[in-house]
């Protein structure tokens, strides 16, 4: 008998259990218009509520990552291992880690988002690069894959569709903050790519979606468990996004700060957590056995070179110009440097990563709304961060605009206010809070 979506709504909404026939019907329904996006608003507040157990929750990811295609990356030999975190402030992992995962061996093939609020996205930043293009169909993916050993590109309409309808949905009706809606919207993109095994960066902190530890761990807890039923080696870490990360923030300074810590010269934070998750990579990838040993691999790829060289390769394949990479000022430059100077000398105690990115974003390296356009060429770069020693009056951060950039006050107000100096230097925490790992039985 064909279900009643009100039915459903009701016994979700009291707190009963959707089958996965009845969540495979909705789905359906989601596509063909038979339950509406009226009806559908009203379950996604009711499963905001009620929650999901992990049955539901599996069979509304799986369902949503087959309302489109299933990239069939076989023909391409070796284990397909990504890397999804869940967004910070200054967070460019994917452009420093898809490289040497690639360079030691393991293909990466990488969709990835836009920034939005006081996020970046990987997306933005790579198509500051004069050139770049993110837009390539499923044979420009796999053809560059093949050719580079690894892809970044942006989600094609072929993929995960019903996240589409459904994440508009729920970013109009107050339902994003779901673990299993969370769960099954990231899941179903990721693991339509034609992927092995996932690695996740689930942040937490002051600039992170998920700002307590305990719901980083669940939202973490969930994803693993939820891939790993779906069939795929699934490893998550858990690290602090108080303050951004590395010291570029925005969209051509974060390029120009990967392609530095590429040739090896750091930032320290950025260069320490590429490798930390390029490692599970290279180990979920079977290149590496331990993660000492993947580790190694890593230095090994960025001394030579070749990590760089794998980074060079990818943008030309994807129409970007390569020259950038040995000419940073290739890429969009402010108009105009401001120096915040420090009020006091000290130590820096505290960079919160929230209001810098509110900067970045209202000098237009963000988005207050999807469809604004980003200006690549700005940003702020943190010339101190925690721990730093610092005098009065020296820079604690440029701000990187366009000049007559009317939001410049209250930009310079915000980021002037994220630096707390005190009389005593403080300890740095571990970058890294924790780690959880479902994958299957690894070398036997
Ligand atoms: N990012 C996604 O892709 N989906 C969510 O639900 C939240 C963050």
């Amino acid at each position: 008998m064909t279900p009643r979506a009100v039915d459903l709504i009701r016994r979700k909404r009291d707190g009963g259990i959707l089958e996965p026939s009845e969540i495979q019907w909705l789905i359906h329904g989601l596509g063909s218009g038979e339950v509406p996006d009226y009806q559908w608003t009203a379950l996604l507040m009711a499963i905001l509520w009620q929650g999901m157990n992990p049955e539901e929750t599996e069979a509304l990811t799986a369902c949503m990552m087959n309302s489109g295609t299933i990239v069939d990356l076989s023909k391409i030999p070796g284990r397909k291992i990504d890397k999804h975190s869940t967004g910070g402030v200054g967070d460019k992992t994917s452009l420093v880690l898809a490289p040497i995962v690639a360079a030691c061996g393991v293909p990466v093939p990488m969709v990835s988002g836009r920034g939005l609020g006081h996020t970046g996205g990987t997306l933005d930043k790579l198509e500051s690069i004069p050139g770049f293009r993110i837009d390539l169909d499923i044979e420009g993916y796999q053809r560059v894959l093949e050719e580079c050993g690894l892809v970044l590109i942006g989600q094609t309409r072929a993929i995960a569709p019903a996240d589409k309808r459904l994440y508009a949905l729920r970013d109009a009706t107050a339902t994003v903050e779901s673990i299993p809606l969370i769960t099954a919207s990231i899941l179903s993109k990721k693991l339509a790519e034609g992927i092995d095994g996932l690695v996740l960066d689930v942040k937490t902190g002051d600039g992170a979606f998920m700002q307590r530890l305990e719901d980083a761990q669940a939202l973490a807890e969930s994803m693993c468990r939820i891939g790993r039923g779906l069939g795929k080696d699934m490893v998550a870490l858990i690290t602090r996004m108080d303050q951004p990360l590395g010291k570029a923030v925005g969209n051509a300074v974060e390029v120009a700060e990967c392609v530095r810590c590429l040739r090896g010269e750091g930032p320290t934070d950025l260069r320490d957590l590429s490798i930390a998750l390029a490692s599970e990579m290279l180990v979920l990838g079977r290149a590496a056995r331990t993660l000492e040993e993947a580790k190694a691999m890593c230095f090994r790829v960025i001394h030579d070179g070749s990590a760089l060289e794998r980074f060079r390769r990818v943008v030309e394949a994807q129409g970007g110009d390569p020259k950038v990479i040995d000419d940073l000022t290739l890429l969009p430059l402010p108009k105009v440097l401001r120096e915040i100077p420090s009020p006091r000398k000290g130590f820096v105690t505290n960079v919160l990563a929230r209001p810098i990115g509110h900067a970045a974003m209202l000098l237009g390296a963000g988005r207050a709304r999807a469809e604004d356009q980003i200006d690549h060429g700005v940003g702020i770069i943190l010339n101190k961060k925690c721990g730093d020693r610092v005098h009065q009056g020296e820079s604690l951060c440029t701000i990187l605009s366009n000049g007559d950039d009317p939001a410049l006050q209250e930009v310079t107000k915000l980021v002037s206010g994220a630096f707390e100096v005190g009389e005593s230097p403080v300890e740095v925490p571990d970058l890294i809070v924790d780690r959880l790992e479902h994958s299957f039985q690894l070398f036997g």
